[in-house]
């Protein structure tokens, strides 16, 4: 069960990453809209109808995606392949000696990513672009700590389970830290540590998981175009549409092998 804080600016849900959501806290306009409360009266509504401004859907996703729209993704993200020891996943889990991963190694499986100031997040211009831009119109917030969420360690296995999602998974760190593991194209783990203004799109079909670190607190940016989905599709996925569009699209030119298993 979800719990609602009042005392949040925004409202702040602490909840499961991978569940449909109580019922949300903005006001449900006409025609599919969200009123989504951010303190910018310019951009309260996105449509998502604008073909121009949705993101990439089932087998029309963009290869060239750091010139998405004009706008410039940052650099400055570290990721680095795992190691193979089976112990506590909210260690960092860095091969000796350290293996780092490039982000043009990370755009090239599909992810992608800003940098952007947390601390103004309610009335970032740089938000609201990529907003606009990629048909966002829905987000909400959530708090992931023992302290906030029950059933803490089952959800934290829960989230680490591999898996996909037919839609792009779009989080935007804004307090705490934590690990997002995603497969290569040799189906080799690469951990992606975000922290505090780090905003990430994983795209459908890409097999990962979720992690906190040893912080134990992260504060995170739910964004999704429409009424948002949060169902997991734990790996094999290998003929689910979104996984197939996937390996449509970046697979075959990462060399990707079509059949993982
Ligand atoms: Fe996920």
């Amino acid at each position: 069960m979800a719990t609602i804080s009042a005392s949040a600016p925004f409202p702040t849900v602490s909840s499961d990453l991978t569940q449909t959501p109580n019922p949300l806290p903005f006001q449900r306009g006409g025609g599919g809209q969200f009123q989504i409360p951010f303190s910018n009266n310019q951009n309260q509504h996105f449509t998502g109808q604008n073909p121009g401004l949705l993101p990439q859907i089932f087998g029309q996703a963009l290869y060239n995606q750091s010139k998405f729209s004009g706008l410039q993704m940052s650099e400055d993200i570290e990721a680095w392949f795992m190691d193979d020891v089976n112990d506590d996943p909210q260690r960092p889990h860095q091969r000796n000696p350290d293996e780092f991963v490039s982000p043009d190694y990370l755009a090239d499986l599909g992810v992608l990513h800003w940098k952007l100031n947390p601390d103004k997040y309610e009335e970032d211009e740089e938000l609201e672009k990529i907003r606009a831009n990629r048909g966002y119109n829905y987000m909400d917030l959530l708090d992931l700590c023992p302290e906030k969420v029950e059933n803490y360690e089952q959800k934290l296995k829960n989230f680490y389970t591999e898996h996909i999602h037919a839609d792009e998974e779009i989080r935007y760190c804004l307090e705490g830290s934590g690990y997002f593991d995603i497969r290569d194209k040799d189906d080799r783990w690469i951990r992606i540590w975000i922290k505090a203004g780090d905003l990430i799109i994983l795209p459908a079909g890409i097999y990962h998981r979720f992690t906190l670190d040893t912080s134990n607190y992260i504060k995170l940016m739910r964004l999704f175009v429409g009424e948002p989905v949060w169902t997991a599709f734990n790996r094999p996925q290998e003929e689910h549409p979104a996984r197939r569009s996937y390996m449509g699209n970046f697979g075959q030119k990462v060399g990707m092998p079509l059949k993982a298993h």
